[in-house]
């Protein structure tokens, strides 16, 4: 199965034969190239505050990006636009040569916004489109390893995307972790699949629980990856909600909302993801990956709402509604966690509704009990643009989750319903500790810039840029 989707190619080279390429000129309002002389241009490049484009259609032809601003999100929206029009226009092969001087940061993002814009999931489509493009960039302007990082990150980015557009019927928990094994394999990590027997003598009871009304198995996928540099001494664990397909179960979704819910395993596949980025870039941080997976559908085995079930780690729940099962499944692999004394544990879940009517599809929210990662978090999201809104864990929450006959009941009252989630959650911890609930971003109905409809990837971009910063220090 093919993964990656991107229909650009970076191609760094010593020279180009220019006259069979498209020129590409990067400027921004104080560097307006010279051969931009008709006065109508000038006069709108003046006056306006977007990003624009200018083709040139003498041969050969040119194109004028004037970007409008220094932020790296104001050169990734430049790229994806750059790539909607040498798609529209059919430009195969074009050259970027001149930059008006963005530094080489500048030049990525650019370049990472022209990368992540080309990615279209055709896969089931009978009439594919065939464009595809190149970008030669001359040897001068980037650092080859610069250009590796990217297209290596671009790849776990759409590993990601592609495992979350794929349709119910084909990404079960079973492909899920079959894909990952083949990930493992091409990017350089350990995966091991604990099947149906295994995680029944881990006795993951919220795991087991929620796969009650399937017909597949539930599987508990653990990534690892160890380089022998590695600059931490105890693990990073990255914890992702593989809900494979979510249609509340007896707490059944209706009135339209089941739909899009294959992308309840977003925060497994970003999981995934990640950690083939990080493997693929030899980046030296030792990194664990846990994917606890199953649907949650219904049969007369499936759980109902009254049922009460023994976590792995001993704790009963009282389910008091079918379709909070993301914290069920999340719960095991987070005490399951436990046993590598990480350093830091980051959950990553398309968690609760709650989450999305904060955030929109704009940024996700942040909950944890290590607040200085939760600030640098929040720092590298504003930079990846991939931004978190923190909510509180005040113990008062704790209180809604009282059971009258177990340890705890599965769902809080009608509002809070973020910090519910997230403080069921940290009864399971016993470390260090980030939950990023991606309910708002993951999936989009509508493509928007460098964004296609369908999967996003949150918070791929975001979790490597973190673990590339801490590997430094
Ligand atoms: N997978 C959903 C959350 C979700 C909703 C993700 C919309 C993406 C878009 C989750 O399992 C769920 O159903 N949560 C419930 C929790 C409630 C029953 C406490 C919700 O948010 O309604
Ligand atoms: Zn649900
Ligand atoms: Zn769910």
């Amino acid at each position: 199965m093919q993964d990656h989707f991107l229909n650009m190619e970076l191609k760094l080279v010593e020279g180009t034969d220019a006259s069979k390429f498209a020129h590409i000129y990067l400027f921004t309002k104080d560097s307006v190239p010279t051969t931009l002389t008709q006065e109508g241009i000038k006069k709108q490049i003046e006056d306006t505050d977007k990003t624009q484009l200018y083709i040139d259609w003498s041969s050969p032809q040119s194109i004028y990006i004037l970007i409008k601003g220094e932020e790296p999100e104001d050169y990734r929206q430049a790229g994806a636009q750059l790539f909607q029009s040498l798609k529209k226009n059919r430009f195969e092969n074009s050259v970027l040569h001149e930059t008006s001087g963005a530094s080489e940061a500048q030049l990525i993002s650019f370049l990472e916004g022209l990368l992540l814009g080309s990615y279209r999931f055709t896969k089931y489509l009978k009439k594919q489109d065939t464009y595809k493009g190149n970008l030669f960039l001359h040897k001068a302007l980037l650092q080859e390893k610069s250009i590796k990082e990217l297209q290596t990150l671009m790849q776990g980015v759409s590993l990601t995307k592609t495992l979350v557009n794929e349709p119910p019927n084909v990404m079960n928990a079973i492909s899920f972790s079959e894909k990952a094994k083949e990930a493992g394999r091409t990017f350089g990590f350990e995966v091991t699949v604990l099947d149906k027997t295994a995680i029944t003598e881990h006795k993951m009871g919220g795991l087991l629980g929620v796969n009650l009304g399937s017909e597949t198995p539930p599987t508990f996928t653990i990534f690892e990856y160890k380089p022998d540099n590695a600059t931490n001494k105890k693990p990073l664990v990255l914890v992702g909600k593989g809900v494979m397909f979510d249609t509340g179960g007896y707490s059944l979704k209706t009135g339209g909302v089941m739909s899009t819910m294959k992308s309840d395993m977003a925060g497994g596949a970003a999981v995934l993801g990640t950690i083939s980025a990080i493997a693929g870039n030899k980046l030296p941080y030792h990194v664990i990956g846990l994917v606890p997976a199953t649907d949650n559908k219904i049969s007369s085995n499936a759980l109902v709402v009254d049922d009460v079930i023994t976590m792995m780690d001993g704790t009963t729940v009282e389910v008091q509604n079918t379709d909070a099962e993301g914290r069920l499944v999340l719960a095991d692999a987070l005490a399951y966690a436990k046993k590598y004394d990480p350093e830091l544990v980051i959950d990553i879940a398309t968690l609760t509704g709650a989450a999305a009517a904060i955030t929109g599809s704009f940024g996700s929210a942040v909950l944890g009990n290590a607040q200085e990662e939760i600030e640098k978090l929040k720092a590298t999201g504003e930079k990846v643009y991939e931004r978190l809104v923190q909510l509180p864990l005040w113990k008062e929450y704790r209180d809604l989750l009282k059971s009258e006959i177990a340890d705890l009941k599965n769902i809080g009252g009608p509002t809070g319903g973020v910090s519910t989630a997230a403080m069921f959650l940290k009864h399971f911890t016993d470390y260090p500790w980030m939950h990023i609930d991606i309910a708002g971003p993951s999936f989009l109905k509508d493509a928007k810039g460098y964004k296609q409809a369908g999967a996003t990837a949150v918070p791929v971009r975001l979790l490597y840029e973190f673990i590339k910063e801490r590997a430094k220090n």
